[in-house]
């Protein structure tokens, strides 16, 4: 499973600061936004980055101004809507909270953010084509298709750098689980695959130990938990926006995790929704499991594992849902 000690390291970033080397280069595309803000001082927090280069198309210098004066030692720099190109140059990841959240299904806010994630990744395909590129955008089902798809026809399509972030549906599993058995979540680790919306998410549950216990009803109610979790914050919030919070320490761990992996640390695996072998002879290119990163980004898909009967079923429409996501991120381009 993956490092949860990342955690423990961001929140000690100023004394791990000034001991740690500093090594990546990373960019924000959206960083003045309920999740950009948040993210980019987590980031500014971690003690792998050395420059930070925050940009949105709204206040992203004012962002930068203010996480600059962290005393850790990375580099902040603003940058305005027309210097989008400026902000990537250099990148070696790429981290894209850009768009719109949703107000009701992730489906509704499709048009827009495919438009916004087809001009991003274009320029990150020509300014920093070698970069990790990670997505936060939703629907990220069909998102990291598209970014797939231009870089594709940029000739510059590497798919071990592109990633969908589904960390916070492994966050939440985790989160819930332990609430429900009373333990600690650093011991309720969850391995979840799929993608990263309603029923495409799939916890895999009987893979952790403490979960032994929970069944029947209460085994349902969880794996709903965990698929519609979104929807909890959707509606708490109603109507200004979705989970921003908890998706920038989301964010920021699996971050953390793609910086240990470049700079050759090994058995760093984390969830990830990027281009699987898995299920592409059943028409799915794209799929969320447990990936091993390394300097050259996904360097290892875990296979699934065993599974039990009722999680077959959960599978079985994960890959429905996926193919159509999937088709219309496709369709998009077209
Ligand atoms: P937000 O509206 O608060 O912020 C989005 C930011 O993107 C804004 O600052 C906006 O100016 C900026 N932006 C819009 N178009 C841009 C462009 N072309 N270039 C650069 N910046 C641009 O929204 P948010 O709450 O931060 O959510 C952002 C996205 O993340 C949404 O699509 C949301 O659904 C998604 N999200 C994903 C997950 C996940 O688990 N992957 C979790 C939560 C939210
Ligand atoms: C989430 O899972 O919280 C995000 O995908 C935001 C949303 O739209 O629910």
């Amino acid at each position: 499973m993956f490092a949860r000690s990342a955690a423990h390291k961001l929140a000690s970033a100023r004394q791990f600061s000034s001991s740690a080397a500093r090594h990546t280069n990373v960019t924000v595309l959206g960083a003045g936004g309920g999740i950009g803000q948040p993210l980019s001082l987590l980031l500014k927090l971690d003690p792998h980055v050395k420059k930070l280069n925050l940009y949105d198309i709204r206040g992203a210098p004012g962002v930068a101004a203010d996480v600059s004066h962290i005393d850790t030692a990375s580099e902040v720099k603003g940058f305005e809507a027309d210097k989008l190109e400026d902000a990537l140059d250099g990148a070696e990841v790429i981290v894209v909270p850009a768009g719109v959240p949703r107000k009701m299904t992730r489906d509704d806010l499709f048009s827009t953010n495919a438009s916004v994630v087809r001009d991003l990744a274009t320029a990150a395909a020509r300014v920093a084509p070698k970069a990790h590129l990670c997505i936060i955008t939703n629907p990220v089902n069909s998102m990291v298709p598209i970014a797939s798809r231009v870089y594709e026809k940029a000739g510059v399509y590497d798919p071990k750098r592109i990633f969908g972030v589904s960390m916070l549906d492994v966050v939440r599993a985790s989160r819930f689980l332990a609430a429900i058995v009373g333990a600690d979540p650093v011991n309720t680790p969850v391995t979840v695959v799929g993608g990263h919306s309603g029923e495409t998410i799939v916890p895999l549950f009987s893979q952790t130990p403490a979960s032994k216990g929970v069944t029947g009803e209460v085994y349902k109610k969880l794996v709903h938990r965990v698929q519609f979790g979104g929807d909890e914050v959707v509606q708490a919030k109603a109507g200004a926006g979705s989970a921003t919070l908890s998706m920038a320490y989301a964010g920021a761990r699996f971050a953390n995790a793609l910086f240990r992996g470049i700079a050759g640390e090994k058995g760093v695996i984390v969830p990830s929704y990027v281009r699987s072998p898995l299920f592409e002879k059943e028409g799915i290119e794209f799929f969320a499991s447990r990936i091993e990163l390394g300097p050259n980004g996904a360097e290892k898909i875990h296979p699934l594992g065993q599974l039990t009967a009722e999680e077959e079923e959960y599978l079985k429409a994960c890959k429905d849902g996926l193919k159509k996501n999937i088709q219309k991120g496709f369709a998009f381009l077209e």
